[in-house]
This record gives C-alpha cells, sequence and structure tokens, in this order.
C-alpha cells in the first residue's frame, strides 16, 4: 500500500509539471484530489484494513494529499503571476503619447454679447423685460406711432400668421423690432401702479423677424435690445449719458462716440449714435468702411403719442428708448463678415468663441 501511495505521488508531481494554466490545473486537482481519484480509493480502503494497518496507511495516505494540495497551491500561485503580468503588458500605457483634450461646450457669440449687454445695464440699474415674439399690427406698428400706409412700414417687411384671431385692419404678426415691448411695459406698469407711477428702467432684449432677402449683412431672424426708461424730468441729456457710459463700458474706456440726428415714428427727436472704429482707431477701415465711425444703435426721447398709448401722460413724464442688434455689434467687435454665421451651427465658427 504505502508502495501504491508513493506511486500515486511520483504519478501526480510528474503531471503537475506539465501543468501549464489554470483549466490545466483545475482538471489535474480533479483527476489526483478529486472524488474518484486513486487517492480517495485508499481513503475509502481504510475501513476493510486491519487495526494495526489502519494508522500508518490513513498517517502515509494523508502526507500524500498534503504534499499534493501544497504542490498545486504553489503551482497555482505561479500560475495567477503569469497571467497578471501578462495583462498588464498586454495594457501597457504609452505615457509619452499626446493626451486627448476634453471638448467643453461654450455661449454662442450672440449670447456673450448679450449678457455683457445686461450686466452693464444691470449695473446702470436697468433691469430685465421680455416681451412676446408674437405680436398684433397695432402693437408693433400703430401704438408706436406708424399709421396704417405710413412709409416707414415700409421699412420693415413683415411675417404675417394665418391664425382665428386674425382680422385685416389687426393682423397677428412676428415683430420686426422690440419697440412694440415698450407699450406692454409701460401698461403693464400703469396697471401695476394706478397712482403716481415710479420710473421706468428696463431693457427688452429677444429675436425678431423680417420678411427680407437674406444677404451678409441681414438675416430674416436676429436679435434686438431694446431700452426704455420713463419718468419725470427725464431729458435728452440722461438718454445721451446713459448710452456714452454704456459704450465705455462695452467698448473701451477711452471710445469716442457721437450722436447723429435720425428719424423713427416713436422717438423725437430721433438719433443714431456711432462709436469711433474700435478696430481702427478712426483712421478709417474696411469694417468701419473708411469713416471712422460704426453704427450702433437708435434712439431717441420718446414720441408724446407713444408715451399716451402707453397710458403716461406726455404733460408729466418724458422718456428715452433705444434699440441695438446684439449680432451687429458681435460681428463689429470680432470682425466677422457675414451675418449668415450666427446661424449656421458650423461648430468652425462657433468654436472660435
Ligand atoms: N426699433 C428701431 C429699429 O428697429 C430701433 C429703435 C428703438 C430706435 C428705440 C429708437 C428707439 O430699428
Amino acid at each position: 500500500m504505502q508502495e501504491k501511495l508513493k506511486g500515486i505521488q511520483q504519478e501526480a508531481l510528474r503531471a503537475l509539471e506539465e501543468v501549464d494554466s489554470l483549466d490545466a490545473l483545475d482538471k489535474w486537482q480533479t483527476k489526483y484530489l478529486g472524488r474518484s481519484s486513486a487517492l480517495m480509493d485508499v481513503f475509502k480502503s481504510l475501513a476493510s484494513l486491519s487495526k494495526e494497518e489502519k494508522p500508518l496507511v490513513g498517517k502515509a495516505a494523508n502526507q500524500v494529499k498534503l504534499a499534493l494540495e501544497k504542490s498545486s497551491g504553489e503551482k497555482a500561485a505561479q500560475l495567477e503571476a503569469r497571467r497578471i503580468q501578462e495583462s498588464l503588458a498586454g495594457e501597457k500605457i504609452d505615457v509619452t503619447l499626446p493626451g486627448r483634450s476634453i471638448t467643453s461646450g461654450r455661449l454662442h457669440p450672440t449670447t456673450q454679447t448679450l449678457r455683457e449687454i445686461y450686466r452693464i445695464f444691470g449695473d446702470m440699474g436697468f433691469q430685465i423685460y421680455r416681451s412676446q415674439e408674437v405680436e398684433t399690427d397695432l402693437v408693433n406698428f400703430q401704438l408706436l406711432n406708424f399709421p396704417p400706409h405710413h412709409p416707414a412700414r415700409d421699412m420693415q417687411d413683415t411675417f404675417f400668421l394665418k391664425s382665428e384671431r386674425d382680422r385685416a385692419d389687426n393682423p397677428l404678426m412676428m415683430r420686426t423690432h422690440t419697440s412694440p415691448g415698450q407699450i406692454h411695459a409701460m401698461r403693464e406698469h400703469n396697471r401695476k401702479y394706478p397712482e403716481d407711477p415710479p420710473p421706468i428702467r428696463i431693457i427688452l432684449p429677444g429675436m425678431c423677424y423680417r420678411y427680407e432677402q437674406i444677404t451678409s449683412r441681414s438675416e430674416i431672424q436676429f436679435n434686438q435690445v431694446e431700452g426704455l426708461a420713463v419718468g419725470k424730468g427725464i431729458t435728452f441729456g440722461d438718454l445721451k449719458g446713459t448710452l456714452s457710459n454704456f459704450a465705455r463700458r462695452m467698448f473701451g474706456q477711452d471710445v469716442k462716440t457721437r450722436f447723429r440726428a435720425s428719424h423713427f415714428p416713436f422717438t423725437e427727436p430721433s438719433a443714431e449714435m456711432d462709436v469711433g472704429c474700435f478696430l481702427c482707431g478712426g483712421q478709417g477701415c474696411s469694417v468701419c468702411k473708411g469713416t471712422g465711425w460704426l453704427e450702433i444703435l437708435g434712439c431717441g426721447m420718446v414720441h408724446p403719442v407713444v408715451l399716451e398709448n402707453g397710458g403716461f401722460d406726455p404733460e408729466v413724464y418724458s422718456g428715452f428708448a433705444f434699440g441695438m442688434g446684439p449680432e451687429r455689434i458681435t460681428m463689429m467687435r470680432h470682425h466677422i463678415e457675414d451675418i449668415r454665421y450666427f446661424w449656421a451651427n458650423d461648430l468652425r465658427f462657433l468654436e472660435q468663441f
């Protein structure tokens, strides 16, 4: 029996030497230590042995079992170490490779300009008033002192909407400018403060729509930022001071401004504000078309008819208004030659800002 055990051990150890994978080791264990292995048969046969033989064979069999378990444990550790080493070698990282940069989103250039405009007027005590994009002819034109057939209405070709509310004399339309918001804001303010309303100081940003030929200079959809101040004793001096201050904060402390007489039906007097070209410093370049000046906005004192339409007595109250195009300002600041880039969603354009 002792001989047989020695034979089992020798054969098992020889077989173990050839084991070279964890799978093979599994099979080896079943074969040499499993329930139906030769070694187990020896344990099973103990019962039939004599009293003298039993402890001797039992002890020897146990030693063989321990020896095989120890060797297979060592083999398992060896194979595991080799597996880890191989997988590490396969996943080797080349630390000299250039890194992959993370692409992060950014704000649209118009949004960046809008936020700067909000911040500057916010500092001066202006609040943001959001007005509607769908308007009526009444508010977009008539209450702003454009009578029906006024030639100024030709300036703004319009998208009209078909709807049940449509009336021939007051069709629904997309607003052509942010100025109709002036009427809504003044009326709302008067409803809120029926007696002796406090001054209004607001900017009205938002999208406007014009049914025009799309060119590098004009889009059918664009933003405007309207401004409105109404109160007692507001003068053209306040208008100039506010807008010059805005220009200095927006374009730099030493920017020059000039006001040119202009005409809008809803302001009287009316003006346009130019800033000295910040690209050529007034020398004349392609952006300012050689004039040294860039037109930034339209403005004026709120027309008495408009004040009245908003519910303010023009004998007691006065105000100023202005309107500017943030896309146009962005184009000037960044020397963008074509307004169509703003809506093209071309990342090569957007990623520059
Ligand atoms: N609404 C005018 C436009 O669209 C701009 C403007 C606003 C002019 C307010 C004067 C006062 O061109």
